[in-house]
């Protein structure tokens, strides 16, 4: 899989280096390339942004210096994902539906977010013609400076469902058999008692049928508690 982030600020990615992420881009099987915005700015102050037409607070992204920065790295079959807190929300299944994806191109918005001709524009036949398809994705109901932490959010979530990523190819499949997609049930390890609390006697047992049950069980109520 290929990756590509637009952001004003690039070091933000440096994170996506470390560990897994790190190493499966060593191996070959992703790349990851962060772009930064400003490069594609014309004028002097290397301006990204202007005032909101209608009036209104804060500044709103240029479609220029947007267009030109995708337009140096979309392909056909790209995935055009424009994170804004206003877009469909991300879930766990997207991720799955995005870990197939060949090509990924991240724009982080920042301020009031980007002038929606942007959207508008690759959205057009031309590019749907091109297998081209541009989604607004947001990964919560809470609004952050911009859109480049989403974006790292996206990336380990859909990265780690690629085959090879993950250091235990045992733990997708256990997350797959699993009904809600991902372990929920509470997990022990040594020392049998910490601080006078004993792990749950069944996980001792051996019997891997009770195991089970009491997983499920347990999964169901941490899942009422933390239910909004
Ligand atoms: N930019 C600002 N807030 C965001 C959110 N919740 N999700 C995605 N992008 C954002």
């Amino acid at each position: 899989m290929k990756i590509d982030a637009i952001t004003i600020f690039p070091e933000y990615f440096a994170p996506l280096q470390l560990s897994l992420l790190g190493k499966a881009q060593e191996g070959g099987l992703l790349s990851i390339n962060v772009h930064d915005l400003r490069a594609q700015t014309k004028d002097i102050h290397h301006t990204v942004d202007d005032a909101p037409y209608g009036g209104g607070a804060g500044m709103v992204m240029l479609a220029d210096v947007w267009g030109n920065a995708i337009d140096g790295v979309i392909e056909d079959g790209s995935d055009l994902i424009i994170l804004t807190p206003a877009g469909r929300r991300f879930t766990q299944e997207m991720a799955q539906e995005l870990s197939v994806a060949t090509h990924l191109i991240f724009a982080c918005g920042r301020y009031e977010g980007i002038d929606d001709r942007v959207r508008e524009h690759y959205s057009q036949q031309e590019y749907a013609d091109r297998n081209i398809r541009v989604r607004e994705v947001s990964i919560g109901d809470y609004v952050l400076g911009g859109g480049e932490v989403a974006s790292m959010v996206m990336i380990e979530a859909i990265t780690r469902l690629i085959p090879g990523v993950l250091g235990n190819p045992l733990s997708l499949a256990e997350e797959s058999h699993n009904e809600e997609g991902y372990l929920e049930y509470p997990n022990y390890t040594r020392p049998q008692e910490w601080r006078g609390i004993e792990v749950p006697p069944v996980l001792l047992s051996g019997n891997h049928g009770a195991i089970a049950t009491w997983r499920s069980s347990q999964a169901r109520q941490r899942k009422d508690a933390n239910s909004n």
